[in-house]
């Protein structure tokens, strides 16, 4: 039996990337699939429901079964409607892949804040939106369930003219953490994924140049999905995993052993701390 058979299996941002190669990976592992995507450009702007249309129309090609979803998971409202889609079609939902985003570039001292505002409505809001919406949803069907987020090394690590996105990112972080936490009880995984892949988002990117399909296409980051959403993963949880072609890994945060004061020796003066810096970080 495939690992996804019988599971019902939504996927935010799935018109094209990542999301498009999720979709298509969770249909040749049996699952049935919502492809939700709105359609519009890179930055944000536009809609349209070729996106979707057209992944679906590619799944069933290959036999499989799935719906398209043209909202907005950057609304509540989007996301009440992205699970009626999987409730009225397929009677139940499983996985939740949150993958859908846009990119603003600008450096801190130039971000508006409508670049501000979109990247994190999309991302961080989007992915809040629906982990509650499809958690609640989880919860009244008791039987467990996966989240699936997506994070950035932009976010874990940091990146030049990337301020709204990485604050985003670094979001996703820890309502991941946050949320494998309280879904636990649930029997509700969730994980996220940092993925580094080329698609229209990084296509321009200086890293990216010379870079082909091959080495570093989304087909990489897929099957890690479909690991993490799959049975072979039920004890896996809170995890941000990287995958950068053929390379997976894992992010941590760090805490250094750090240093302590006796009680009686007072509190720490801000020249103490200078002494005892090496202690602190760790270095
Ligand atoms: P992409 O631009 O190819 O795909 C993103 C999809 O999300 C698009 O089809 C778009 O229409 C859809 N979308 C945008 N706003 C939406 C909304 N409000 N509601 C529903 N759908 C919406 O980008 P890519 O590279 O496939 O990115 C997928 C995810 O991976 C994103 O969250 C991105 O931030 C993340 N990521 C990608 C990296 C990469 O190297 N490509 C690196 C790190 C993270």
């Amino acid at each position: 039996m495939s690992l996804l058979t019988g599971k019902v299996a939504v996927i935010t941002g799935a018109g094209a990337g990542i999301g498009r190669a999720h979709a298509l990976a969770f249909s040749q592992e049996g699952a049935q699939v919502v492809v939700n995507d709105l359609g519009g450009d890179r930055a944000g702007g536009g809609k349209g429901s070729e996106a979707a249309d057209k992944v679906v129309a590619e799944i069933k090609a290959a036999g499989g079964d799935a719906v398209a979803n043209y909202d907005s998971v950057a609304t509540r409202e989007g996301a009440d409607a992205l699970l009626w889609t999987a409730l009225s079609k397929f009677g139940k939902v499983d996985v939740l892949v949150n993958n859908a985003g846009v990119l603003r570039d600008r450096s801190l001292l130039n971000l508006t804040d409508a670049d501000w505002d979109l990247v994190h409505a999309v991302h961080l809001k989007g992915t809040f939106y629906c982990s509650q919406v499809f958690g609640r949803q989880l919860k009244v069907q008791g039987k467990g369930g996966r989240i699936i987020n997506t994070t950035s090394v932009s976010g874990l690590l940091g990146n030049f003219g990337q301020g709204n996105y990485a604050a985003a990112k670094a979001g996703i972080y820890g309502l991941t953490r946050t949320s494998a936490i309280e879904f636990a009880k649930m029997g509700v995984t969730v994980n996220a994924l940092a993925p580094v892949a080329l698609t229209r988002m990084t296509e321009d990117l200086k890293m990216m140049k010379g870079v082909s399909a091959d080495q570093l296409g989304p087909q990489h980051i897929s099957p890690v999905a479909v690991f993490l959403a799959s049975d072979l993963a039920a004890d896996i949880t809170g995890q941000i995993v990287g995958v950068e072609g053929a390379h997976l890994f894992l992010y941590k945060m760090e805490k250094t052993a750090g240093t302590d004061k006796a009680p009686a020796a007072g509190i720490w003066s801000p020249r103490e701390i200078r002494e005892a810096w090496g202690k602190i970080s760790g270095s």
